[in-house]
This record gives structure tokens, C-alpha cells and sequence, in this order.
């Protein structure tokens, strides 16, 4: 079977957002793959969080990710810093990563616009630790949006270098990977742009918002002041709520708004009530399911013990290889 591996950084909530871009196609590639998903709660030190923010951040991915379906029997779910076996590789990595090549990977140089007090040296290597936490199970998969590729590019160079230099076949070349064939945007309430944390609360459906929250923020969703003429064309706020009906409501409910916006009798509010009511049903599920994970630390206990023993296991048999490869024998 072929090997996938998707990382994520460890984030306080989840939104629907991230569900539809994201979690959706691990719990759909589980199925099918041999499937490695993690917290890249190394990934998030470049930052310098507070150590009660990192340990809250990491238990609510896993709980969220649980949540939306994700299933240790299906899959390997573990935390990065589990395995002591990705900073091993990182550190052999590290010398066939040239400073020039890091230096010019688009997020970093965005880093040092950014935040130009903290350009660590964890920053500029970042892509070498994704790169390890990639080939550490030789995937040949790798779940990310278009932002990602870049690392992958630079992951596909490393393992070439290594092949080279090694004179071996060992390492294959991982793949950007799309479940679906088409990438869905989810875009925000505020009408411009895509769903994200970093554009405000009222702008942002949480995996675990309470009802009255959800249906508060979806009534008020920016729309426009209606179609004046029969079959006109949405624009793009409304088309956006349109767009978030499609994913979550049943098919005559989105017939019935898109027949009533093309007659002129659409009344927004009811539009805004019915896919608040919608996603309230959609998120119930979900929600539930994380108070329920929430209250059971022997669960996450054991879903974080045996997908961290798992990874270690995988990544123990890469390490042996490459250190035998690179001539670390045993005497
Ligand atoms: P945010 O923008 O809220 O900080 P992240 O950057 O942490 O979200 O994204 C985590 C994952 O969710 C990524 O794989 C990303 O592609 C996906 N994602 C985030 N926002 C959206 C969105 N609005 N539509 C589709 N996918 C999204
Ligand atoms: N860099 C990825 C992001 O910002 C997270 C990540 C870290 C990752 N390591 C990975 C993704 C390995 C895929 C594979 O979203």
C-alpha cells in the first residue's frame, strides 16, 4: 500500500475551513493508504509559544481530528516530538541542505519580512524537519495545499541529493497529493477571501461553537442588498454563502434559495436562518464528539501511546538504513 504522511501545526480550534480542505481528505485517505498524520509540535517552536499554549494546542488538534473521523485503527496519529528518530535525521539532513537554496524558499523569506526579530535558525531550516518528517516513512504522498509545494520541491532535491551522493535507490520521491480532484476553498463570513483564523472570530465557523454562536455568526454573514433583476449573476459574498450551502445542505434547499435568487424573491435573512440551522446539524455531530474525547484522557492517552510506538517503529527501520548507508556500521 502506498505510504502517505500529512503534518499539521498544532492550532486552539479547528474550523470548517480546515474540515473541508483538510481533515476531510485524511479521514477519506485512511481508507485507502498506509497513513501517517502528526502534529508538527516541533514545527511550532520557531515561534516561541508558551509551554501551557503548546501542550493546550496539541491535545485540541488531536481531540478536533479524532472528532472529524480520523481512526487510530486506520491510521497512524502520533506528535512529532514522539519520535526521536525525525531530530536524529534532521541533524544528517541538515548538511545536504544548502544555505543559498533555504535562504530562498518563500516562506522563510516571508518570515524575515515578518517577523524580522525572530529570524531563527528553526525557521530557515524548516523545510529540511519537513522534509525528514516526510521520507522518515518514505512516503510517496503528501496532503498539503499549493502553499506546501515549494517544501515538497525542496524535499524531492534532498532525497536526489542523498540518492547521489549515497550511490543507492533508497529514498522515493514524494508527491503533493489531492484527494479530491478539486481543491475547495472555503471562504469566510466577512465576504472577501478564505476562511481563516487570523481574520477575526465572527468570521469563522469553530468545529466546536455552540449553536446559538453558529447561528449568531451565519445571521450575520455579509450578503448585498438582493438581485433587482430575474437570473442576475451573485456576487461574490453571496455566491460565497452559496458555495458553504452546497457543502452542508440538503440538495432541494440550495434549488429552492438559488430558484428564489433568480425570481427576486430571496430574503436573505431566511437564506442566513437555514444555513445557520444547516451547519448547526452538520457541526452537531462533530461537536459532540469532541466534548465526549475531551473528558476521556485515558483514550487520548492510548490513541497518543500507540501511534507514537507506531511512527517510532517506522521511523527506527529508516534510521538503521541510512545509518548503515552513511557508514555509521557497527563495530
Ligand atoms: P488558518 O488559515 O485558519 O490559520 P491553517 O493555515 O492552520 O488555517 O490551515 C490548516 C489546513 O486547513 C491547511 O491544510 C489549509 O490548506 C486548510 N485550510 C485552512 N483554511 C481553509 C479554507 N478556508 N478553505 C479550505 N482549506 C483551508
Ligand atoms: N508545513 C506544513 C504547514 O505549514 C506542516 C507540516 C510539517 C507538514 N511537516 C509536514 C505537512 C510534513 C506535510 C508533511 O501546513
Amino acid at each position: 500500500m502506498e505510504i502517505v504522511v500529512s503534518g499539521v501545526r498544532p492550532t486552539n480550534r479547528q474550523h470548517i475551513g480546515n474540515y473541508f480542505g483538510a481533515v476531510k481528505s485524511f479521514v477519506a485517505m485512511q481508507e485507502k493508504y498506509d497513513s501517517y498524520f502528526f502534529i508538527a509540535d516541533y514545527h511550532s517552536l520557531t515561534t516561541h509559544p508558551k509551554p501551557a499554549d503548546l501542550s493546550a494546542n496539541v491535545r485540541q488538534t488531536i481531540i478536533e481530528y479524532l472528532a472529524c473521523g480520523l481512526d487510530p485503527e486506520k491510521c497512524v496519529l502520533y506528535r512529532q516530538s514522539d519520535v526521536p528518530q525525525i531530530p536524529e535525521l534532521y541533524l544528517v539532513f541538515n548538511m545536504l541542505a544548502y544555505l543559498g537554496e533555504l535562504e530562498r524558499a518563500n516562506t522563510f523569506k516571508e518570515k524575515v519580512r515578518t517577523q524580522p526579530d525572530n529570524v531563527n535558525a528553526g525557521l530557515l531550516t524548516y523545510p529540511v524537519l519537513m522534509a525528514v518528517d516526510i521520507i522518515i516513512h518514505r512516503a510517496v504522498k503528501v496532503p498539503v495545499g499549493k502553499d506546501q509545494q515549494q517544501h515538497l520541491e525542496m524535499t524531492r532535491n534532498y532525497v536526489n541529493r542523498f540518492n547521489y551522493l549515497y550511490g543507492v535507490d533508497y529514498f522515493p520521491e514524494p508527491q503533493a497529493f489531492s484527494f479530491d480532484e478539486k481543491l475547495v476553498s472555503i471562504p469566510s463570513l466577512d465576504g472577501e477571501g478564505k476562511m481563516s483564523k487570523s481574520k477575526g472570530e465572527n468570521t469563522v465557523i469553530f468545529l466546536d461553537d455552540e449553536p446559538e454562536l453558529i447561528r449568531k455568526k451565519m445571521l450575520r454573514a455579509v450578503t448585498d442588498s438582493g438581485p433587482t433583476e430575474m437570473n442576475s449573476e451573485k456576487s461574490v459574498p453571496v455566491q460565497n454563502l452559496f458555495d458553504i450551502m452546497q457543502l452542508i445542505s440538503a440538495k432541494d434547499t440550495v434549488e429552492h434559495f438559488d430558484a428564489a435568487y433568480n425570481n427576486c424573491t430571496i430574503r436573505y435573512g431566511d437564506f442566513k436562518k437555514q444555513l445557520g440551522e444547516d451547519m448547526v446539524k452538520f457541526i452537531a455531530p462533530i461537536s459532540e464528539r469532541i466534548k465526549e474525547i475531551s473528558g476521556n484522557e485515558a483514550y487520548l492517552k492510548k490513541v497518543l501511546d500507540e501511534g507514537g510506538e507506531r511512527a517510532r517503529a517506522s521511523a527506527q527501520r529508516t534510521l538503521n538504513d541510512v545509518r548503515e548507508i552513511i557508514g555509521f556500521k557497527k563495530f
